[in-house]
């Protein structure tokens, strides 16, 4: 990142040594009972999905009454939570003496959708509309429908008021962003021009409608049902047409949930990896929550690779093994040790300089599990690499870091 050198002066760090991030406390965030909601967002595999189930189990395990809204969890992590079949609603999860409730669900976004349309439009018109082929491939594969369903399911389950909190799952988008931008996304294209255009003759009462249209406009329908293809929009303009008593209600909607996200009480968990295309996703992320004023908790650095032991730096270490070239065993040894040096430190700048840009966010590291983390107890552990004290480690390392901070 160009910036960094500038943003490094700007904080105003002495040579050598970068700011240390402030320290992330998700134990007091999630045990807090004015915590409501807690959404992880991140670019694509970081491990949100995994990150939420681990802070819903340690907040169930802390007491509260927990809620986790994933979104395609792993099979195996889904089974293990008890989510065989999508069914769209919160089932419990036996977590064996915690002293709260964990509860966790499957968004299906389709189903999510088909409740809104039944929900919002009388029985025959809703059957319409279920039946259009058109919102049948709107509801199941329109970019951003996901992340609008994600959102719409939130505003559904603060609404019941029966959890102390609900932790959201965000879904794989590429950016991070698609999350925040997806209401907006949806009612722009529902609402958008190049719709209403098409569903003109339409809305003004049909086949009828079309006597009433100038000539142009019949000739420039005719060419986009060439290039569209008559049934699809036929279909498009039925569908439009159907929804339109809706409309207001979609807007209204996002616009509400939107604001959800915006209340005290709702807080954002940055995940990334420490990868530069991750973190700086992060980053983008991290601007454009406190420019719309959302409150962030900080960034989860998840798959961080610290080492055993620390006091041996990976020049010395391969200055060893080079010495040490007649004893194999003991020349590798020192070989794999300088390579997960060596890792860690570069693990350790691309943190460094995610601080020196975002100095006020909080960082919390969680080192990568062996194997894939699907069951509860891989979840536990995570969980406390996620809450656990900053300073509580075998090597004496912060969580905050993944190397010790150099002196001086
Ligand atoms: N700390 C960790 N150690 C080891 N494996 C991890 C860790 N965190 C996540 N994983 C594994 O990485 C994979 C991706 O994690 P996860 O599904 O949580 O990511 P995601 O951000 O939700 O991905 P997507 O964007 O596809 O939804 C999973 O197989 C998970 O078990
Ligand atoms: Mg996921």
């Amino acid at each position: 990142m160009s910036a960094a050198p500038a943003d490094g002066a700007r904080a105003g760090r002495a040579a050598g040594t970068p700011r240390q991030a402030p320290a992330m406390d998700l134990s007091a965030l999630v045990d807090d009972p004015d915590t409501r909601i807690v959404v992880c967002c991140g670019s694509g595999g970081v491990g949100k999905t995994t990150t939420s189930a681990a802070l819903a189990l340690a907040a169930a395990e802390a007491g509260r009454r927990v809620v986790v809204l994933t979104i395609d969890p792993a099979r195996r992590l889904a089974q293990s939570l008890g989510l065989v079949e999508l069914d769209n609603e919160p089932r419990r999860v036996d977590v064996p003496g915690a002293p709260g409730e964990l509860h966790a669900m499957m968004l299906d976004m389709k189903r999510t959708f088909d409740d809104i349309v039944s929900a919002h439009s009388t029985p025959e018109r809703a059957e319409q509309i279920l039946a259009n082929p058109f919102y049948q491939t709107l509801s199941s594969s329109f970019s951003g429908t996901q992340e609008y369903m994600a959102m719409e399911k939130l505003g559904q389950l603060r609404a019941a008021d029966t959890w102390d909190l609900i932790v959201v799952d965000t879904p794989p988008s590429r950016s991070a962003l698609d999350f925040l931008d997806a209401p907006n996304r949806m009612s722009r294209f529902l609402d958008g021009t190049m719709i209403r255009v098409l569903t003109a003759p339409a809305r003004a009462g049909g086949r009828a409608g079309f006597k009433f249209a100038s000539a142009g406009f019949m000739l420039f329908t005719r060419i986009i049902s060439k290039v569209l293809g008559g049934q699809l929009l036929r279909d498009i303009s039925a569908f439009v047409s159907a929804l339109d008593t809706m409309f207001g209600g979609f807007r209204e909607r996002a616009t509400a949930t939107y604001e959800l996200l915006r209340r005290p009480g709702t807080y954002f968990v940055v995940v990334a990896t420490p990868e530069p295309d991750a973190l700086r996703e992060a980053s983008y992320f991290v601007d454009r929550l406190s420019a719309e004023g959302m409150p962030l908790a900080g960034l989860v650095l998840n798959r961080t690779h610290p080492p055993a032991d620390t006091r041996l730096s990976a020049t010395r270490a391969e200055a060893a093994a080079e010495a040490a070239e007649d004893d194999g065993l003991v020349s590798g040894a020192l070989r794999v040790h300088a390579e997960r040096m060596a890792l860690a430190a570069r693990e350790q700048r691309l943190a460094d300089r995610f601080t020196s840009a975002h100095p006020e966010v909080a960082l919390r590291t969680v080192p990568a599990a062996a194997g894939d983390v699907h069951d509860l107890e891989g979840l536990r552990v995570m969980g406390e690499a996620l809450t656990g004290a900053d300073g509580d480690t075998p090597t004496g390392v912060p969580r905050t870091r993944v190397l010790p901070a150099r002196r001086g």
